[in-house]
């Protein structure tokens, strides 16, 4: 049986951070709004000659060193972003590029904030049919272009970054039960209006700006991700409390603890960054992931819950042994 191994992680961050303070200067807003609304306090905002492509370069340059590959060993790059250097080529294709393994696959996925999820389920399909035997599976972006810096409901939630994983096919009779075990994936166009970007290359011609319905996205995102989640656990034959860590996508704390409670699992077993990095969209999971990865809470044999929801809408969820 092929699964797909985690053999290492990596990310990324611009060099700016952003207080919520300093933001309160630009907007009418407070440090104490923005933190008892989302737990956020700071995020990281891309400078000049900073790209979602360098960023996303830097994450998977740690990852190879994590996983102790060699980048020539890369044949497959799926990179989830929203926000791409340019509307083609494909960012992934500057990686690929960049880290000097041209010639495999690489291209893009979008899925906006379960973009990561999306690009790890396809990488892991690919790893499993033989098509690639190491692949890098990335989430980067640079929301801060998209933002309206005067619209205070939007501009305080997101930051920019980058983090990655590598994926290695491992035959085996699946006795150590490591690898990929399920996931799934879901999308409903219906809720397009409640979370978009109101321009784009086939419409206005111009990148446009993000606008969201915040509470009503609030409320989906609480009932879709228990729904996916309880998907996923039955898929796998597994019940809520052998879960070691949930990565989830870092929108909002109060979603976080919303879903702990959903799952009857203790809070702390949430992987919780979005305090330092605010919502980083396809960037939020691997981040966070590789911040509990290197600080050594997740460790090899633990079970790991990823999960996210997003503009679409979109949403999905993976669980993997380490
Ligand atoms: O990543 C993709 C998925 N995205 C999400 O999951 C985001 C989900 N939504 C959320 O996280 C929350 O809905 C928000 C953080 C966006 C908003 O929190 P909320 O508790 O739902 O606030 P609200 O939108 O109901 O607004 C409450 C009040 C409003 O004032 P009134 O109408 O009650 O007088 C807003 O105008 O807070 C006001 N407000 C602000 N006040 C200070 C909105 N933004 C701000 C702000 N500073 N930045």
């Amino acid at each position: 049986m092929i699964r797909s191994h985690i053999i290492g992680s990596g990310s990324a961050l611009p060099a700016k951070c952003v207080s919520n303070a300093e933001l309160a200067e630009r907007v009418d807003t407070t440090d104490e709004w923005i933190v008892e609304r989302t737990g956020i306090r700071q995020r990281f905002i891309a400078g000049e000659g900073e790209t979602t492509g360098s960023l996303a370069t830097e994450a998977a340059r740690k990852a190879l060193d994590d996983a102790g590959v060699d980048a020539q060993d890369i044949g497959l790059i799926v990179l989830a972003t929203a926000t791409p250097d340019q509307t083609f080529p494909a960012t992934a294709t500057t990686v690929q590029h960049a880290l000097g393994c041209n010639g495999g696959v690489a291209f893009d996925v979008q899925a906006v904030c379960s973009g990561f999820l999306y690009a790890m389920a396809t990488a892991d399909a690919m790893l499993r049919t033989g098509m690639a035997r190491r692949a890098l599976v990335i989430g980067a972006e640079t929301f801060s272009r998209i933002l309206d810096w005067e619209d205070r409901t939007t501009c305080v939630l997101f930051g920019d970054g980058a983090g990655a994983i590598v994926l290695e096919a491992r035959d085996g009779d699946g006795t150590d039960g490591a690898g990929i075990l399920a996931t799934r994936l879901h999308a409903d166009g219906a809720y397009s209006e409640l979370l978009y970007v109101d321009g784009g290359p086939s419409t206005t011609g111009e990148v446009g700006k993000l606008r969201m319905k915040g509470r009503e996205v609030f409320r989906h995102a609480v009932v879709n991700l228990a729904e996916v989640l309880g998907e996923v656990l039955d898929d796998a034959g597994i019940v809520a409390s052998e879960i070691d860590w949930i990565v989830p996508h870092q929108a909002n704390l109060r979603i976080l603890d919303a879903t702990a409670r959903k799952l009857g699992l203790p809070a702390e077993r949430m992987v919780v960054t979005v305090g330092d990095h605010a919502n980083t969209s396809a960037a939020s999971v691997p981040l966070a992931f590789d911040v509990a990865r290197k600080d050594g809470r997740i460790k090899a044999g633990d079970l790991v819950m990823f999960e996210a929801m997003g503009g679409g809408f979109t949403w999905g969820a993976s669980l993997a042994r380490m």
